[in-house]
């Protein structure tokens, strides 16, 4: 097979930031293959209300007006059930919790998410989904580190899920085979998006690599086999969402000792190549058409799409760029000067 077309690819969760670096970024979310774009609301200041939501998808499309864009708000305590209404009624898709709020209950020091009840019981209502960042923060005092953060979270994935059966969840970024195997567990309205940089990467790979560096952490060999062999039995409740977090040159470099590195893998402009070929060299490419846009639209309910709005892949070899510039910005990419098995053809 030389060429491969996919309907629509989309995109489940991608970071668009603002000002000069989303006018950098946001019209890769096309480059690399995208017409849907889940946006993720980690901005600074981070989006909380109906109002910042709809001003900054109203900036996306200025951007870029070829892609659809889904917003979400932040999850955090000034959130109201009758913000989740109102947003829901202004096309807000969801909200995403990130590890803090995953709060300590002073009795007995057991994280929960209780306080957002009447959050996520709106959320159930009104068919909002929850974008859950699956770690809980580190906690030296309860051996608690970045590698077990993802499997010392699940407990509380399935309580919400036991909690509210009819809310659709969404655990982000998953890494590992606990994660994978406790989703499947779970009823159909929980699913799980998996990152093209952690069906590549393990520990090995960023330890004293900066540019490899992201939050949740790329696991261990048999954790990335287990996204893998989730991938390759095309399973619907599992779908891409690259979890591209694009940071600026300098801030990703550990060249300076008086700052560390950004957590975050830039993948956009590269995306459907790189999931390409990333599922080709474990055997999946059969599978690509269900990751990249079936099984995510059809758990959003993001089934309408144009007719024509098809990508052709083509089989080929060809290095990544080294960087992307735009003003005074320049993001590198995931795989910088590494050789693609697929580009798009334009
Ligand atoms: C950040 C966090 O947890 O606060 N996540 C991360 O680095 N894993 C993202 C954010 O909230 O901006
Ligand atoms: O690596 C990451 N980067 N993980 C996150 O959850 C946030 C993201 C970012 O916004 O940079
Ligand atoms: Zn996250
Ligand atoms: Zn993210």
């Amino acid at each position: 097979m030389t060429t491969i077309s996919i309907p629509a690819p989309a995109d489940f969760h991608v970071h668009l930031r603002q000002d000069e670096l989303s006018r950098l970024v946001t019209p890769h979310v096309r480059h690399g293959g995208f017409s849907l774009a889940y946006v993720m609301p980690n901005l600074k200041p981070p989006i909380t209300t109906t109002e910042q939501a709809l001003k900054y998808k109203a900036e996306l499309e200025s951007i870029d007006s070829s892609v659809e864009y889904l917003m979400t708000l932040y999850l955090s305590p000034e959130l109201t059930p009758e913000e989740i209404r109102k947003a829901k009624e202004a096309g807000i898709v969801g909200v995403k919790s990130y590890p803090r709020g995953v709060t300590t209950n002073s009795d007995g020091g057991i994280e929960s998410y209780e306080t957002y009840y009447p959050i996520f019981e709106a959320m159930e209502e009104v068919g909002m989904v929850l974008n859950l960042h699956g770690e809980v923060p580190s906690d030296a005092s309860a051996n608690i580190h970045i590698i077990n953060a993802e499997p010392s979270f699940l407990p509380h994935l399935k309580k919400l899920h036991e909690r509210f059966p009819s809310l659709r969840i969404v655990l982000e970024h998953a890494t590992t085979r606990a994660a994978i195997e406790a989703v499947k567990a779970l009823g159909s309205t929980v699913a799980c998006t998996i990152t093209a940089h952690h069906l590549a990467l393990t520990v090995d790979d960023w330890a004293g690599q900066s540019w490899n560096y992201c939050k949740p952490v790329a696991k261990f060999p048999d954790d990335r086999e287990a996204l893998r062999e989730v991938i390759r039995e095309g399973h619907p409740r599992f779908f891409l969402g690259s979890d591209s977090a694009p940071h600026v040159h300098d801030s990703k470099s550990t060249a300076s000792p008086a700052h560390g590195c950004a957590a975050g893998i830039y993948t956009s402009p590269i995306l459907l190549p790189l999931t390409a070929h990333l599922l080709e060299s474990f055997g999946a490419l059969d599978k690509l058409e269900g990751f990249v846009s079936t099984f995510g639209r059809n758990f959003y309910g993001a089934n309408q799409f144009a007719d024509d709005e098809k990508v052709l892949l083509r089989k080929v070899s060809r290095p990544v760029e080294e960087s992307w510039s735009a003003e005074s910005e320049r993001v590198v990419p995931f795989w910088a000067g590494k050789e693609l098995g697929w580009e798009i053809a334009r």
